[in-house]
């Protein structure tokens, strides 16, 4: 079955593949209504059914849009208001019976776990739209705005500020490996990357540095980037959280640091004056606002993938 669960299950050449076809799909879409099916339609009649058991905005939004553009359809599923492990329906029993009913399944997950159950016993692909572990997709969408921006990524050089670990910097340890770049993370030890995921991207020769000096992180960058300070469902002392983190904040003083032509990027939602100021968010270098957009890109391909 083709799983999209991590970015570290595949290989370099399929993920380069993934974000080419983004840019080529987009590319012939130019000047399409949003809605509008792609001239080749090439998953007609085909549907995806998504669960979210955390809120979304724009994975919701992106994935309807993409399976649309593909000529498929889509159905949002919550959680309450189905069957879904809580002992009268096993989420072994569940991911089984949706696999009659849909071509495709993509969930947001509070535990990683659940995405592993339902890939076990699912007849049909699944797709991690962010788990606790790992937000593969936005990583996605994230390389392709930055080579629409800067250039091909591999050899340049990404900060990430702020939590070093959470999903999305997990994700990006695992890109770092795959597509070749130089991840500069800047956070505190306490916050500092996982062991195991460490230990797996220096096995693969990756190019991680980390540091608890925002300033170092930042030298020499082509992107800065960072993420809520508070993730969702983050069971921590918040206050405690946010005043460690406090002086990994991206701001002017600290974006000088960094190359003249530096872009900025932030997955959103953003958690504004404190991860990041509004003159870096709402400035000339964000790029935040096409990073959303490109999930609905990228998110196109990955559906193609999984089911070609
Ligand atoms: N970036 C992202 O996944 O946003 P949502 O939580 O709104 O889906
Ligand atoms: N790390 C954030 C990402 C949100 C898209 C969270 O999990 O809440």
């Amino acid at each position: 079955m083709k799983n999209f669960l991590n970015i570290a299950d595949h290989s370099s050449s399929l993920l380069r593949n993934i974000i080419e076809e983004a840019k080529d799909r987009k590319g012939k879409r130019k000047g399409q209504n949003k809605s509008s099916i792609d001239i080749d339609k090439p998953l007609d009649g085909k549907s995806m059914i998504m669960i979210f058991e955390k809120p979304s905005t724009r994975t919701r939004i992106s994935f309807d849009l993409a399976i649309k553009q593909l000529g498929g359809s889509s159905m949002i599923l919550n959680p309450d208001g189905i069957h879904y492990g809580k002992g009268d329906e096993s989420l072994k029993d569940t991911a089984r019976v949706l696999s009659e009913y849909a071509d495709i399944l993509m969930i947001r997950t509070s535990s990683h776990k659940n995405l592993e159950e339902f890939s076990k016993n699912s007849k049909i692909p699944i797709i991690n739209g962010l788990s606790d572990q790992s937000h593969p997709c936005q990583i996605m969408s994230d390389i392709l705005t930055f080579e629409e921006n800067i250039g091909n990524i591999e050899g340049k050089t990404i900060s990430w500020i702020g939590d070093g670990n959470n999903n999305m910097s997990n994700s990006f340890i695992e890109a770092a490996v795959k597509f070749n770049f130089n991840l500069n993370i800047g956070c505190p030890k306490k916050y500092s990357p996982n062991n195991k995921i460490m230990k797996w991207a220096h096995k693969n020769k990756g190019k991680i540095f980390i540091t608890k000096d925002p300033r170092e992180a930042v030298k020499e960058a082509d992107c800065i980037m960072t993420d809520k300070w508070i993730s969702m469902n983050d069971k921590v002392n918040k206050k405690a959280k946010k005043k460690s983190l406090r002086e990994y904040q991206v701001n002017k003083k600290l974006f000088k640091e960094a190359k003249s032509d530096c872009i900025f990027m932030h997955c959103l939602p953003v958690g504004r004056g404190e991860e990041v100021t509004d003159e870096i968010i709402d400035g000339k270098n964000s790029v935040v606002w096409e990073q959303a957009s490109n999930r609905v890109h990228v998110q196109k391909s990955i559906i193609h993938w999984c089911l070609n």
